[in-house]
């Protein structure tokens, strides 16, 4: 969908976030003809350097993290031509004014706060007092969205006194991932699933983010964080709303997030003895001097108790869900790279067939979400040949870049899209204040209980996949996790 020409500042401009991600993505859009001429791009940051220096900055970034195929130099330089940098102090005065100059009337001003928390209140402060607040303006804001209930209460209420909700977007990345928007396409546009997507039918639910990368150049942060507040609060959270939800009357914002807000209330607290938290040890590498560091030398906290991997099985309790089991687990310095939900279905009421010829399984709705988005669908068939009745289960695998040729191999980055729908104004894939919120009330009584009783992460090897305790969590219950892989 075209959109008008329109102001984007980033501030923190000159960070890894706005480096990695945004600035290439930006760029990327650009190049797939999707911003307007006439649009402007204005990094802010607190860096005192000239637009030319920041345009270098965002040049080696886009030399950096966009693929050949990409970047091409015309391009380039007529994206740059659209950026603009100006140094702004977000605790004090200086720049915001020369800031307010750069904006065009008449047209959609987004501000993305790519800055700690903490600052999130100063900014708006600013635009507001730089009249910069109206209702031309939205602002777009990066997790961590506060670090339990109280301090996500006290972020909204702050970002409320100058910008509505509907200014607001939170950003979740996973919801910009397009497997991730696939979930509703494949629930909510084929009959197939949805009378079948419920507790009489559905065993249990696997959700897995599984990364190999550890925490090191970020463990300061992360330390104060850990798995729970990092990954499961936010993005596990996202994708268990878009298994569970019912449907919404229409694929509307509120629409959408009503549905998703009433099955995090309906999740219910969870058991300790149904939570495993790991943190990873040093991995010795066979060939190689100097071994990957454990958590403990990544976070720089001897003491830590933080988990770099959680387990845990939760409950939706309404009346869709009673009874089927929601797993989910992610953690750093895993075997694999890979995120994946796994549907997995009962077994039907009677077999005809002999099973003791066949390797009876159930069958598995998996979703990929990275890498190699697809879905697949693990279907009974008779094995082939002369033999009799043997049945096997086979895959019925769905890689979408394969099935959508050209256009599935170029699928945009999360951040790409996302932006793209702060500037169309469309809210959907962002989280609404109350729903971080029920989040938080969720998440919050879980840590406390790990906290009270000074629980200590169980090690596990990097590139392993995670603690032992964790498969004991299924394997209790006589089911099994899928393998990272
Ligand atoms: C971020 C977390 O939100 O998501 C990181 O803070 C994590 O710890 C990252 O590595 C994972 O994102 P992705 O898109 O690489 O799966």
């Amino acid at each position: 969908i075209p959109v008008d020409p329109f102001d984007l500042v980033i501030f923190g401009a000159t960070g890894d976030l706005a480096t990695r991600k945004i600035l290439p993505g930006l760029y990327r859009r650009f190049f797939a003809g999707q911003i307007p001429e006439g649009s402007k791009i204005v990094g802010a940051a607190r860096t005192a350097q000239d637009s030319d220096a920041f345009r270098a900055q965002v040049r080696a970034a886009i030399e950096e993290f966009v693929g050949a195929a990409k970047r091409d130099p015309a391009q380039i330089e007529a994206f740059l031509s659209i950026v603009d940098y100006v140094a702004v102090d977000a605790m004090g005065d200086d720049g915001w004014a020369a800031l307010a100059q750069k904006l065009r009337d008449g047209r959609v001003h987004a501000f993305y706060f790519s800055v700690a928390p903490s600052l999130f209140g100063a900014l708006a402060e600013r635009l507001h007092s730089y009249k910069m607040a109206g209702p031309e303006a939205r602002i777009v804001v990066e997790k961590p969205f506060g670090r339990d209930l109280a301090s996500a209460r006290a972020l909204n209420a702050t970002l409320a006194e100058h910008f509505d909700e509907h200014q607001i977007y939170r950003i979740d990345h996973y919801l910009g991932k397009e497997t991730v928007q696939n979930l509703m396409a494949v629930r909510f546009a084929n009959i197939l699933f949805e009378p079948l997507w419920n507790s009489q039918y559905i065993d249990h639910v696997q959700i897995t983010v599984a990364e190999t990368v550890g925490v090191g150049g970020r463990g300061s942060y992360y330390d104060k964080s850990g798995a729970m507040r990092d990954m499961v609060q936010n993005h596990l959270m996202q994708l268990l709303c878009l298994i569970a939800m019912e449907p919404p009357y229409h694929f509307d914002p509120d629409a959408v997030r009503d549905e998703k807000l009433k099955v995090i209330r309906a999740l219910q607290p969870v058991n300790s003895s149904d939570i495993v938290r790991g943190q990873y040890l040093a991995q010795a590498r066979g060939d190689c001097d100097t071994p990957l560091p454990g958590y403990i030398e990544d976070s720089e906290n001897p003491q830590s108790k933080t988990e770099s991997y959680i387990a845990l099985k939760a409950h939706v309790a309404n009346w869709r869900w009673q009874g089927t089991p929601f797993y989910l687990r992610t953690g750093k310095r895993l075997r694999a790279r890979t995120s994946e939900i796994a549907i997995t279905f009962k077994q039907p009421p009677h077999s005809i067939f002999d099973e003791n010829e066949s390797e009876w399984r159930e069958n598995v709705l998996v979703i990929r979400l990275q890498p190699n988005e697809g879905m697949n669908l693990k279907v009974m068939i008779k094995e082939p040949g002369p033999g009799g009745m043997r049945l096997v289960q086979v895959p019925l695998d769905m890689s979408f870049a394969e099935a959508l040729g050209e256009d599935g191999a170029d699928i945009p980055d999360a951040y790409e899209r996302l932006i793209m729908d702060v500037i169309r104004g469309n809210q959907t894939l962002f989280m609404r204040g109350d729903e971080v919120e029920a989040a938080w009330a969720w998440t919050d009584p879980i840590i406390a209980g790990w906290e009270a009783r000074g629980d200590k992460p169980a090690s596990y090897d990097s590139g392993s996949s995670g603690p032992e305790d964790a498969l004991m969590l299924m394997h209790r219950d006589g089911r099994r996790w899928r393998e990272i892989r």
